[in-house]
């Protein structure tokens, strides 16, 4: 049973009713660290770890949300959100709810099944993933169209203001916006990107170093965050057109020394020098090159350890182990920092050796035994097809496919052949403003049998052009 099934089944167990199901990935960055808040450029692939959520609406104005992973379940009211977490899981998916009203989205009341295999705490946006897909969801459910760069606005968001945490965008943003064999280059001032592919001997290996020093809400990250922007403040008595640390260049930091703490001075030193690391790696991607990568990677980790004082011992272990091995391209710390997981380009060939081999020299560095990930870029945010090997009939007309299907009629029964045909029974959806608007399905796994289907109305842009009394199976 493929994860979405296996989430529409839990759904069902949990709720009764059938549901839609949407994805949205975790992500990895490749090089590019906390440029994101200080308007540089990050190189980040969404990865196979991801996070799901089941989503039927309800009648009230409730979210009632459940947790999977931790077996446990959070209501809200969607007129009463508050406007600050409370330092519990839900903030994130409740977080979410209240950017998109804030932002003027009318949302729906809904029960949402929220299941995830983003390892949690290890640096690969779990909570992007989670706040991604819930508002992807919440979203649909309630008809609006999705606008990806948008989404990941509000995500973002609502990570800085309900949660707490001072994120840069890029998490969110690759999550929405990844595709799948690419890495996104990423410009966080005008927020355009460019895909790029991996050169094709390179394979993408996670190291999990299991461990994870700071784990307030922002901590040690929102410190850095405010040194940026310190930084700037008292850098604009010299040069007074800069916005951020993006507009600062090395000459400019070294004549300005003088304005600023060796502290405060180093932080720049590793975000104007690391911006200058992004764009060479993205130049090497582009020209299909991997000769340099293994010393600016390097570079980036020790700017990260030496000068922004994020990395820990176990990062700095893993990297050096990596180093070693054969077939490597670059090793680095990856993510916010303070614990979590090194990123590594590892030769394909000598993918698995590198797997087998780190996992062991690191057990008997630190005596912990690492998460090997071999990774593949992914695909963003996504409303996965359940199936597409159906056939069933809608009011005596035939249909092979799932998809949304449209009627001029509420209600109608629809005779299913067999288990997992999609479709909902007796959910208490709401209906269209007008017939003129027309309906559509909101699709749901059924049992077998004879079932009422409810319509719920919208008016996607994209969904085919209602005919009157007739079934129109999607183009
Ligand atoms: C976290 C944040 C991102 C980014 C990275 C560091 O993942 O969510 O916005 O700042 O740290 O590059």
């Amino acid at each position: 049973m493929n994860k979405a099934r296996e989430v529409l089944a839990s759904f069902k167990a949990r709720f009764g009713t059938g549901a839609s199901v949407y994805r949205a990935p975790g992500r990895v960055n490749l090089i590019g660290e906390h440029t994101d808040y200080n308007e540089g450029f990050v190189l980040p692939s969404a990865i196979g770890f991801s996070c799901w959520v089941g989503i039927a609406p309800r009648k009230d104005r409730k979210l009632v949300l459940y947790s999977g992973n931790l077996g446990e379940g959070r209501e809200a009211d969607l007129d009463n959100l508050g406007n600050r977490g409370s330092g519990h899981w839900s903030d994130y998916p409740i977080g979410v709810a209240w950017a998109l009203q804030a932002a003027g989205y009318r949302l729906k009341g809904a029960d949402l099944y929220i299941s995830g295999d983003v390892p949690l705490g290890a640096g690969l946006s779990s909570s992007a993933a989670i706040e991604v897909s819930t508002g992807y969801a919440l979203l649909s459910a309630a008809g609006h169209a999705i606008d990806r760069t948008k989404l990941a606005l509000l995500c973002q968001r609502a990570e800085n203001e309900f949660v707490g945490m001072r994120c840069g965008i890029m998490d969110q943003f690759v999550s929405c916006h990844g595709r799948a064999g690419h890495v996104l280059m990423i410009d966080c001032r005008s927020l355009e990107y460019r895909l790029l592919r991996l050169p094709p001997q390179l394979r993408l290996v996670i190291c999990n170093t299991m461990v994870k020093h700071k784990l307030q809400a922002g901590g040690e990250y929102n410190v850095r965050r405010a040194e940026c922007e310190e930084a700037v403040r008292k850098l604009s008595a010299a040069l007074p057109q800069i916005r951020s640390l993006r507009d600062v260049s090395s000459e400019g930091l070294a004549q300005n020394r003088n304005l600023l703490s060796d502290t405060l001075y180093r932080r720049c030193r590793h975000i104007i020098t690391e911006n200058k690391r992004v764009q060479d790696v993205a130049e090497l991607f582009e020209q299909g090159k991997v000769d340099g990568l293994r010393e600016l990677m390097a570079a980036s980790h020790e700017s990260m350890r030496d000068d922004y004082e994020i990395s820990c011992r176990e990062l700095d272990v893993m990297v050096e182990i990596a180093g070693r091995q054969r077939g490597v391209y670059g090793a680095r710390m990856t993510g916010g920092g303070f614990g979590g997981c090194t990123i590594n380009f590892v030769d394909a060939e000598h993918a698995a050796e590198f797997q087998a081999r780190v996992s062991a020299e690191y057990e008997t560095a630190i005596g912990l035994r690492p998460d090997i990930y071999i990774c593949e870029a992914s695909q963003g945010a996504e409303h996965p097809d359940v199936a597409t090997d159906l056939t069933c009939e809608i009011d005596g007309v035939a249909v092979n496919n799932v998809g949304n299907y449209r009627t001029e009629s509420p209600l109608f029964n629809v005779t299913v052949p067999a288990n997992n045909l999609f479709g909902i029974d007796g959910c208490p959806c709401t209906f269209g403003p007008s017939l003129d608007e027309g309906f559509y399905l909101m699709l749901a796994p059924l049992s077998s049998g004879e079932h009422t289907l409810h319509f719920h109305g919208s008016q996607p842009a994209d969904l085919p052009f209602l005919y009157p009394t007739r079934i129109v199976p999607p183009r």
